[in-house]
């Protein structure tokens, strides 16, 4: 386990994502860190009839114990913990995925505003020309989202819509997260198997 990375989830619909991709990134054993806004755990409740514990050493032990991760793989922080490694370029993984990314939350960080750890922890990867791949959803984007998002770009940040496509043939809802996740781990540089690649053959 010699590779960080932050993962933060927040209150836009696409729960699923995060959970895939926290799978995936357990199994190609990275340390993760973990923030969720609070509309996060509403949509997770929604979404995925999941309720976390409240503290964030209870969700760690409870997420390790999900996903059969190493003790200490998954580091859940809360949203006012600044002491953890994420508020400071001296310590922050350099990779951070917003996976689903409120409107709310593109705004606060286009905007730097660092209000809590998650808001930090993307602030401190842009200081740090780090990579920070944002997966927004809202439908339709409202011209404040668009400049917002545009802005991001312009900085470097990845804005990767949770917008899976449909030439793969997707057979369940399970097919289409899996859209989704492998292109995220494709753009963190992490091998998977979750879907066929564009121009091979069927099989
Ligand atoms: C079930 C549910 C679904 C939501 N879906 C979206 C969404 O797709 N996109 C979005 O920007 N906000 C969505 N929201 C609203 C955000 O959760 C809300 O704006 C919240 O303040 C965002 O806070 P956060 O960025 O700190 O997570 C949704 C809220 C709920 C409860």
């Amino acid at each position: 386990m010699n590779k960080a990375i932050t993962l933060a989830l927040t209150g836009a619909s696409g729960a699923p994502y995060a959970l895939r991709l926290l799978e995936c990134l357990v199994q190609a054993d990275y340390r993760v860190y973990l923030l969720a806004s609070s509309a996060a755990r509403v949509v997770l409740k929604t979404e995925q009839q999941q309720e976390w514990p409240s503290s964030p050493k209870e969700i760690s032990a409870y997420l390790c114990r999900q996903y059969g991760a190493k003790e200490g793989q998954i580091v859940a922080c809360g949203k006012e913990e600044w002491f953890s490694p994420v508020a400071s370029g001296s310590a922050a993984p350099r990779q951070m995925v917003v996976c689903p990314c409120s409107m709310g939350t593109v705004s606060a960080i286009a905007n730097g505003t660092s209000d809590n750890l998650l808001e930090r922890a993307a602030d401190v990867v842009i200081k740090e020309r780090g990579q920070l791949i944002l997966v927004p959803r809202e439908s339709p984007f409202s011209a404040i989202h668009l400049e917002n998002m545009l802005k991001l770009a312009r900085l470097g940040v990845t804005i990767m819509p949770a917008a899976p496509g449909f030439y793969h043939e997707p057979k369940s809802i399970a097919d289409l997260v899996d859209f989704m996740v492998a292109r995220i781990l494709d753009h963190l540089g992490i091998e998977h198997a979750l879907t066929r690649r564009w121009g091979y053959a069927k099989g």
